[in-house]
């Protein structure tokens, strides 16, 4: 029986997806806080449980039964997500998981700038700690973060972002997905760690070119703004503090490339090129 955690997210969805073209819907178990938002035609006939992160009397609850769990990272940040992601393991672990894949941050570092990192190691040693079996899929950042991170690049024909001339390995959620299902019907992958990205790294001056070439006639340019400017942009547009704390770790993370790793991992798991980055700037 293989459970997910987040299973009402995108990453969750798409896997759950990729994984009834293997195994029947009676073998997955889709965990989510909100049932009643859990809807369409993927999830016909998959087993749905309700379980909050915070919550470890439900998750084990939910978790009974389960052989392997993928465990996606939480969207909390701070001493909240790292309780959260803490919360699974045990529960994972008191309910007689025999294997957790777990979706962490790309090659993680203790003095990295990206928030999301911090909590990504911590849950790696939780995992490591309970002794169960464990793959951890280091992700690069989304392709399809790229609209959010850009705004409304295309009329304003500049890219604000202070990302200086770090790069990016970017890489379609996807193909994680598709990358994920593959390695849930096994146990040939246990205690792996995959570092997971797209084929080339890119600076935003070269995605600023790439989208200039796909989308659009007239030249768009990157201005590497200040991270003094780019929170107070943020403020303005009133997002909370700590939204905006992770938003400017991330693009401090890049500046200082630690998202600019590349690895052949995702080819040799899906036995195809992953999805360039251009292909991706031309379906938007
Ligand atoms: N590498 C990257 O570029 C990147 C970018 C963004 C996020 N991420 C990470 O990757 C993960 C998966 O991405 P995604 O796009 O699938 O994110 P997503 O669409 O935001 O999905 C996150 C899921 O987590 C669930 N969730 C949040 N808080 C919960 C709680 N307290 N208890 C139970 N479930 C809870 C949400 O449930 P509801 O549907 O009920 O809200 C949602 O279904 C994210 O959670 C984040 O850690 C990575």
């Amino acid at each position: 029986m293989i459970a997910i955690t987040g299973a009402n997210g995108n990453l969750g969805k798409a896997t759950i997806h990729f994984l009834l073209k293997k195994v029947p819907p009676t073998d997955i178990i889709a965990i989510v806080r909100n049932p009643e938002k859990l809807t369409g035609s993927h999830i016909e006939n998959v087993k749905i449980r309700k379980a909050d992160y915070n919550n470890r009397v439900e998750l084990e609850k939910a978790l009974k039964g389960v052989t392997t769990l993928l465990q996606i990272s939480a969207t909390s940040t701070g001493e909240t997500g790292r309780q959260q992601e803490k919360n699974v393991v045990l529960a994972a672990k008191a309910a007689g998981v025999k294997r957790i894949v777990y979706t962490s941050s790309l090659k993680p570092k203790s003095n990295a700038h990206f928030l999301a990192t911090h909590q990504a190691m911590a849950t790696e040693q939780e995992i490591l700690q309970s002794g169960l079996a464990y793959i951890f899929l280091r992700n690069s950042l989304y392709m399809e973060v790229i609209p959010g991170l850009i705004g409304s690049t295309i009329e304003t024909k500049e890219i604000r972002y202070p990302s200086g001339d770090g790069r990016v390995s970017f890489v379609s959620r996807l193909d994680i997905a598709e990358a994920l299902a593959s390695i849930l019907i096994g146990c040939e992958h246990d205690n792996q760690i995959y570092e997971i990205t797209g084929d080339t790294a890119y600076s935003f001056a070269e995605l600023a070119q790439l989208i200039t070439e796909e989308k659009s006639d007239i030249k768009i340019n990157h201005t590497d703004i200040s991270e003094k400017i780019f929170r107070e942009e943020l403020t303005n547009y009133q997002m909370p503090s700590d939204v905006v704390d992770l938003l400017a770790s991330m693009a401090s993370g890049i500046k200082y490339n630690e998202f600019s790793y590349t690895d052949k991992t995702l080819e040799r798991i899906l036995h195809r090129k992953p999805l360039a980055l251009a292909e991706y700037i031309k379906s938007l």
